[in-house]
């Protein structure tokens, strides 16, 4: 089914790894189009909560509208996830039940063009989840030194063109401003070309993305928050859609979960530890073919789940 601003993607998934309690409360860091949050707050009783962030002012607008039939059980706050701790102390919450998190951008975000994270729309460069930040698309294509959109371009999309593409760029804006994706687009192409045109421009649009909008330190930072607020049996349960939000919550639920932690020194025994998570999913949770079929931004879904100790 799908929900018009976005499709949820494993959504039964994500209710079975929160094994929702109807009294509890909540917190959806993702909100997007309200899907995740609609199949949470329909399981809750009146009693039961969901505090429901985004960054984006659109899909708090949409949601708002959306879920107006449970207004009084749910909170929207348009704010970064990795604040999760402030604002819910904010709300006088110390704990939760559990916590979701859907990673990275909504179809709405993508499809509208003005937004600019696509490189099939034409707009200026923008790619900004919250458009109250200056940082945006434009300011990182037209003002980082050469050096750091390399870094940026193999960091954070694993280019094997970085160099290229980084040096082309700086050499074309001494000319004129690069403003557009399809000024980005034609600059890409000259390096790249060919068939491999469309994975490099994915490659590099999710880089600059991931730069605008810091998602990387955000997630590091929303991960240890979240355990903090997490009530024990608590549930965390986050969706990567690629390699590097992966290895983070991969990374991040192995720390956390470890009873003794590596001393460094094959001679110095490992030191005890107390673990705060226990880990629910072994392997990543991946959609099965029929959700692929309905839905293809879902195909590099992985879903990883913990519980609080
Ligand atoms: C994949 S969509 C979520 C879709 C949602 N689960 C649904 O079912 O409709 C991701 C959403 O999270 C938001 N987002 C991404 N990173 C965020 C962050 N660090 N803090 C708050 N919101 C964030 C984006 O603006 C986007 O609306």
């Amino acid at each position: 089914m799908t929900d018009g601003y976005h499709t949820p993607v494993l959504r039964d998934e994500v209710l079975h790894y929160l094994q929702l309690i109807p009294d509890g409360t909540y917190v959806d860091g993702t909100l997007g189009g309200g899907g995740h949050a609609e199949s949470i707050i329909k399981k809750l009783s009146v009693r039961g909560r969901l505090i429901a962030f985004d960054r984006d002012a659109d899909a708090i607008r949409f949601a708002q509208q959306r879920l107006e039939n449970f207004h009084e059980q749910i909170v929207f706050v348009q704010d970064n996830f990795s604040h999760i701790k402030k604002r819910l102390s904010d709300l006088d919450t110390q704990e939760v039940h559990g916590i979701v998190l859907d990673l990275g951008v909504s179809s709405f975000q993508i499809d509208q063009a003005s937004r600019g994270f696509s490189f099939q729309r034409n707009s200026r460069l923008d790619m900004r989840m919250d458009r109250r930040q200056t940082l945006d698309a434009w300011t990182v294509i037209n003002s980082y030194n050469q050096d750091k959109l390399v870094d940026i371009f193999w960091k954070y999309g694993e280019e094997l063109n970085s160099r290229r593409i980084a040096r082309v760029i700086v050499e074309k804006r001494k000319q004129k401003q690069i403003d557009t994706t399809h000024d980005l687009n034609a600059i890409v192409e000259r390096v790249v070309g060919g068939e491999f045109l469309q994975k490099s421009l994915a490659r590099i649009f999710q880089a600059i993305r991931i730069e605008v909008n810091r998602e990387l330190e955000s997630l590091e930072s929303a991960l240890c928050d979240a355990v903090d607020v997490l009530r024990p049996s608590g549930r965390l349960v986050v969706i990567a859609y690629h390699s590097l939000e992966d290895r983070i919550v991969k990374d991040f639920f192995k720390k956390e979960s470890r009873k003794f932690l590596p001393s460094g020194s094959k001679y110095v025994p490992d030191q005890p530890a107390e673990p705060r998570l226990r880990i629910l999913t072994k392997k990543p949770i991946t959609v099965g073919e029929k959700e692929t079929v309905q839905n293809t931004r879902a195909r590099s879904a992985k879903l990883r789940a913990a519980e609080r100790i």
